[in-house]
């Protein structure tokens, strides 16, 4: 069995080496293709693997169809928007992902974030402070879960929205929880996005709910980009000079976001809430343990595309 880690944003070296221990005590080969720069890199890579892991690297029908030994993949990490599950099934592909286990990573990064825009970007000047500020997560998966537990010892008033209706991990927390979307945008210093990339949530988070947040609000995207109506962002942001929207993840209209909203657009250079080496270890490793049981005792645990 051959398996490539294909990563064009690589994980730790401590995370591959882990991966590699796995893959071989297993009697399995593992490749390795980080930092590729083209597609085509990719198609070679694959075209004699049995399984591939991956973080958010794209996987179409081409690489499916360029990799016809290929029989599982896994997504180092939750969100697997990246995959096309359709494909994959036709291909008779399994499809997993390794849920929970970055989650820390991005819960970090999203109170990282917080401080650095509210200390005015560590430039010196007056800011303001986290204690008693109302922070409302739009759902309450592993990473929301993570930031609330954080929060929680900076003393801030966490709530919780379950678009999906089903609030009681909210309520079992000891939450609050919104009805409607509409309240956790009007009712919140800070609200934290922490939902998934799909044909439902595409664009769901809109001019309306931005233009209705609290003076001074804060809107935090950690999760996906494609959850965001820019042209709604960039026009409620505008009539909104108090507003600030920070991200790990540019915007489509990037260049147009930093000239509109200069200094209250704030972006990491790359998608970066996973960047850590404990993040990299979790969600690799459990990746590479996935595809051994995988392999060796048929266990799809974590099977997508089910
Ligand atoms: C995820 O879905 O697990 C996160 O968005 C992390 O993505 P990454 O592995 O590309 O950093």
């Amino acid at each position: 069995m051959k398996i490539l880690v294909a990563t064009e944003k690589p994980f730790a070296p401590v995370a591959v080496k882990g991966i590699k221990e796995i893959i071989e005590a297993a009697g399995f080969e593992c490749a390795l293709l980080e930092k590729y720069t083209q597609k085509s890199q990719l198609l070679e890579a694959v075209k004699d693997v049995n399984a591939l892991i991956i973080r958010s690297d794209k996987i179409d029908a081409a690489v499916m169809d360029a990799a016809p030994e290929l029989k599982i993949v896994v997504r180092a990490g939750a969100g697997y928007d990246n995959v096309n599950l359709e494909a994959a099934t036709a291909h008779g592909i399994v499809v997993m992902n390794t849920p929970g286990q970055n989650a820390n990573a991005v819960a970090e990064l999203v109170i990282g974030l917080l401080l650095y825009t509210i200390r005015n970007r560590f430039d010196g000047t007056s800011g303001t402070e986290l204690k008693g500020k109302k922070i409302g997560l739009m759902a309450f998966g592993a990473v929301a879960q993570n930031v609330a537990r954080i929060a929680k010892g900076f003393g801030m008033e966490i709530s919780g929205f379950s678009p999906r209706n089903q609030p009681q991990k909210i309520i079992d927390a000891g939450f609050h929880v919104h009805e409607d979307v509409q309240s956790l945008f009007a009712e919140n210093d800070i609200v934290s996005l922490h939902i998934p990339a799909t044909p439902q949530t595409k664009g769901c988070i809109t001019y309306d709910l931005i233009k209705s947040m609290k003076p001074n609000a804060i809107l935090l995207n950690t999760a996906r980009k494609e959850i965001i109506d820019e042209e709604g962002l960039l026009r409620a942001m505008t009539e909104r000079p108090d507003l600030r929207y920070v991200t790990d993840l540019k915007l489509g209209a990037h260049d147009e976001a930093v000239e509109k909203l200069a200094g209250r657009y704030i972006f990491t250079p790359k998608k970066m809430g996973a960047q850590t080496s404990e993040a990299n270890i979790n969600a690799g490793l459990a990746a590479a343990s996935q595809i051994v049981d995988f392999f060796k005792n048929g266990v799809t645990t974590f099977q997508v595309n089910k």
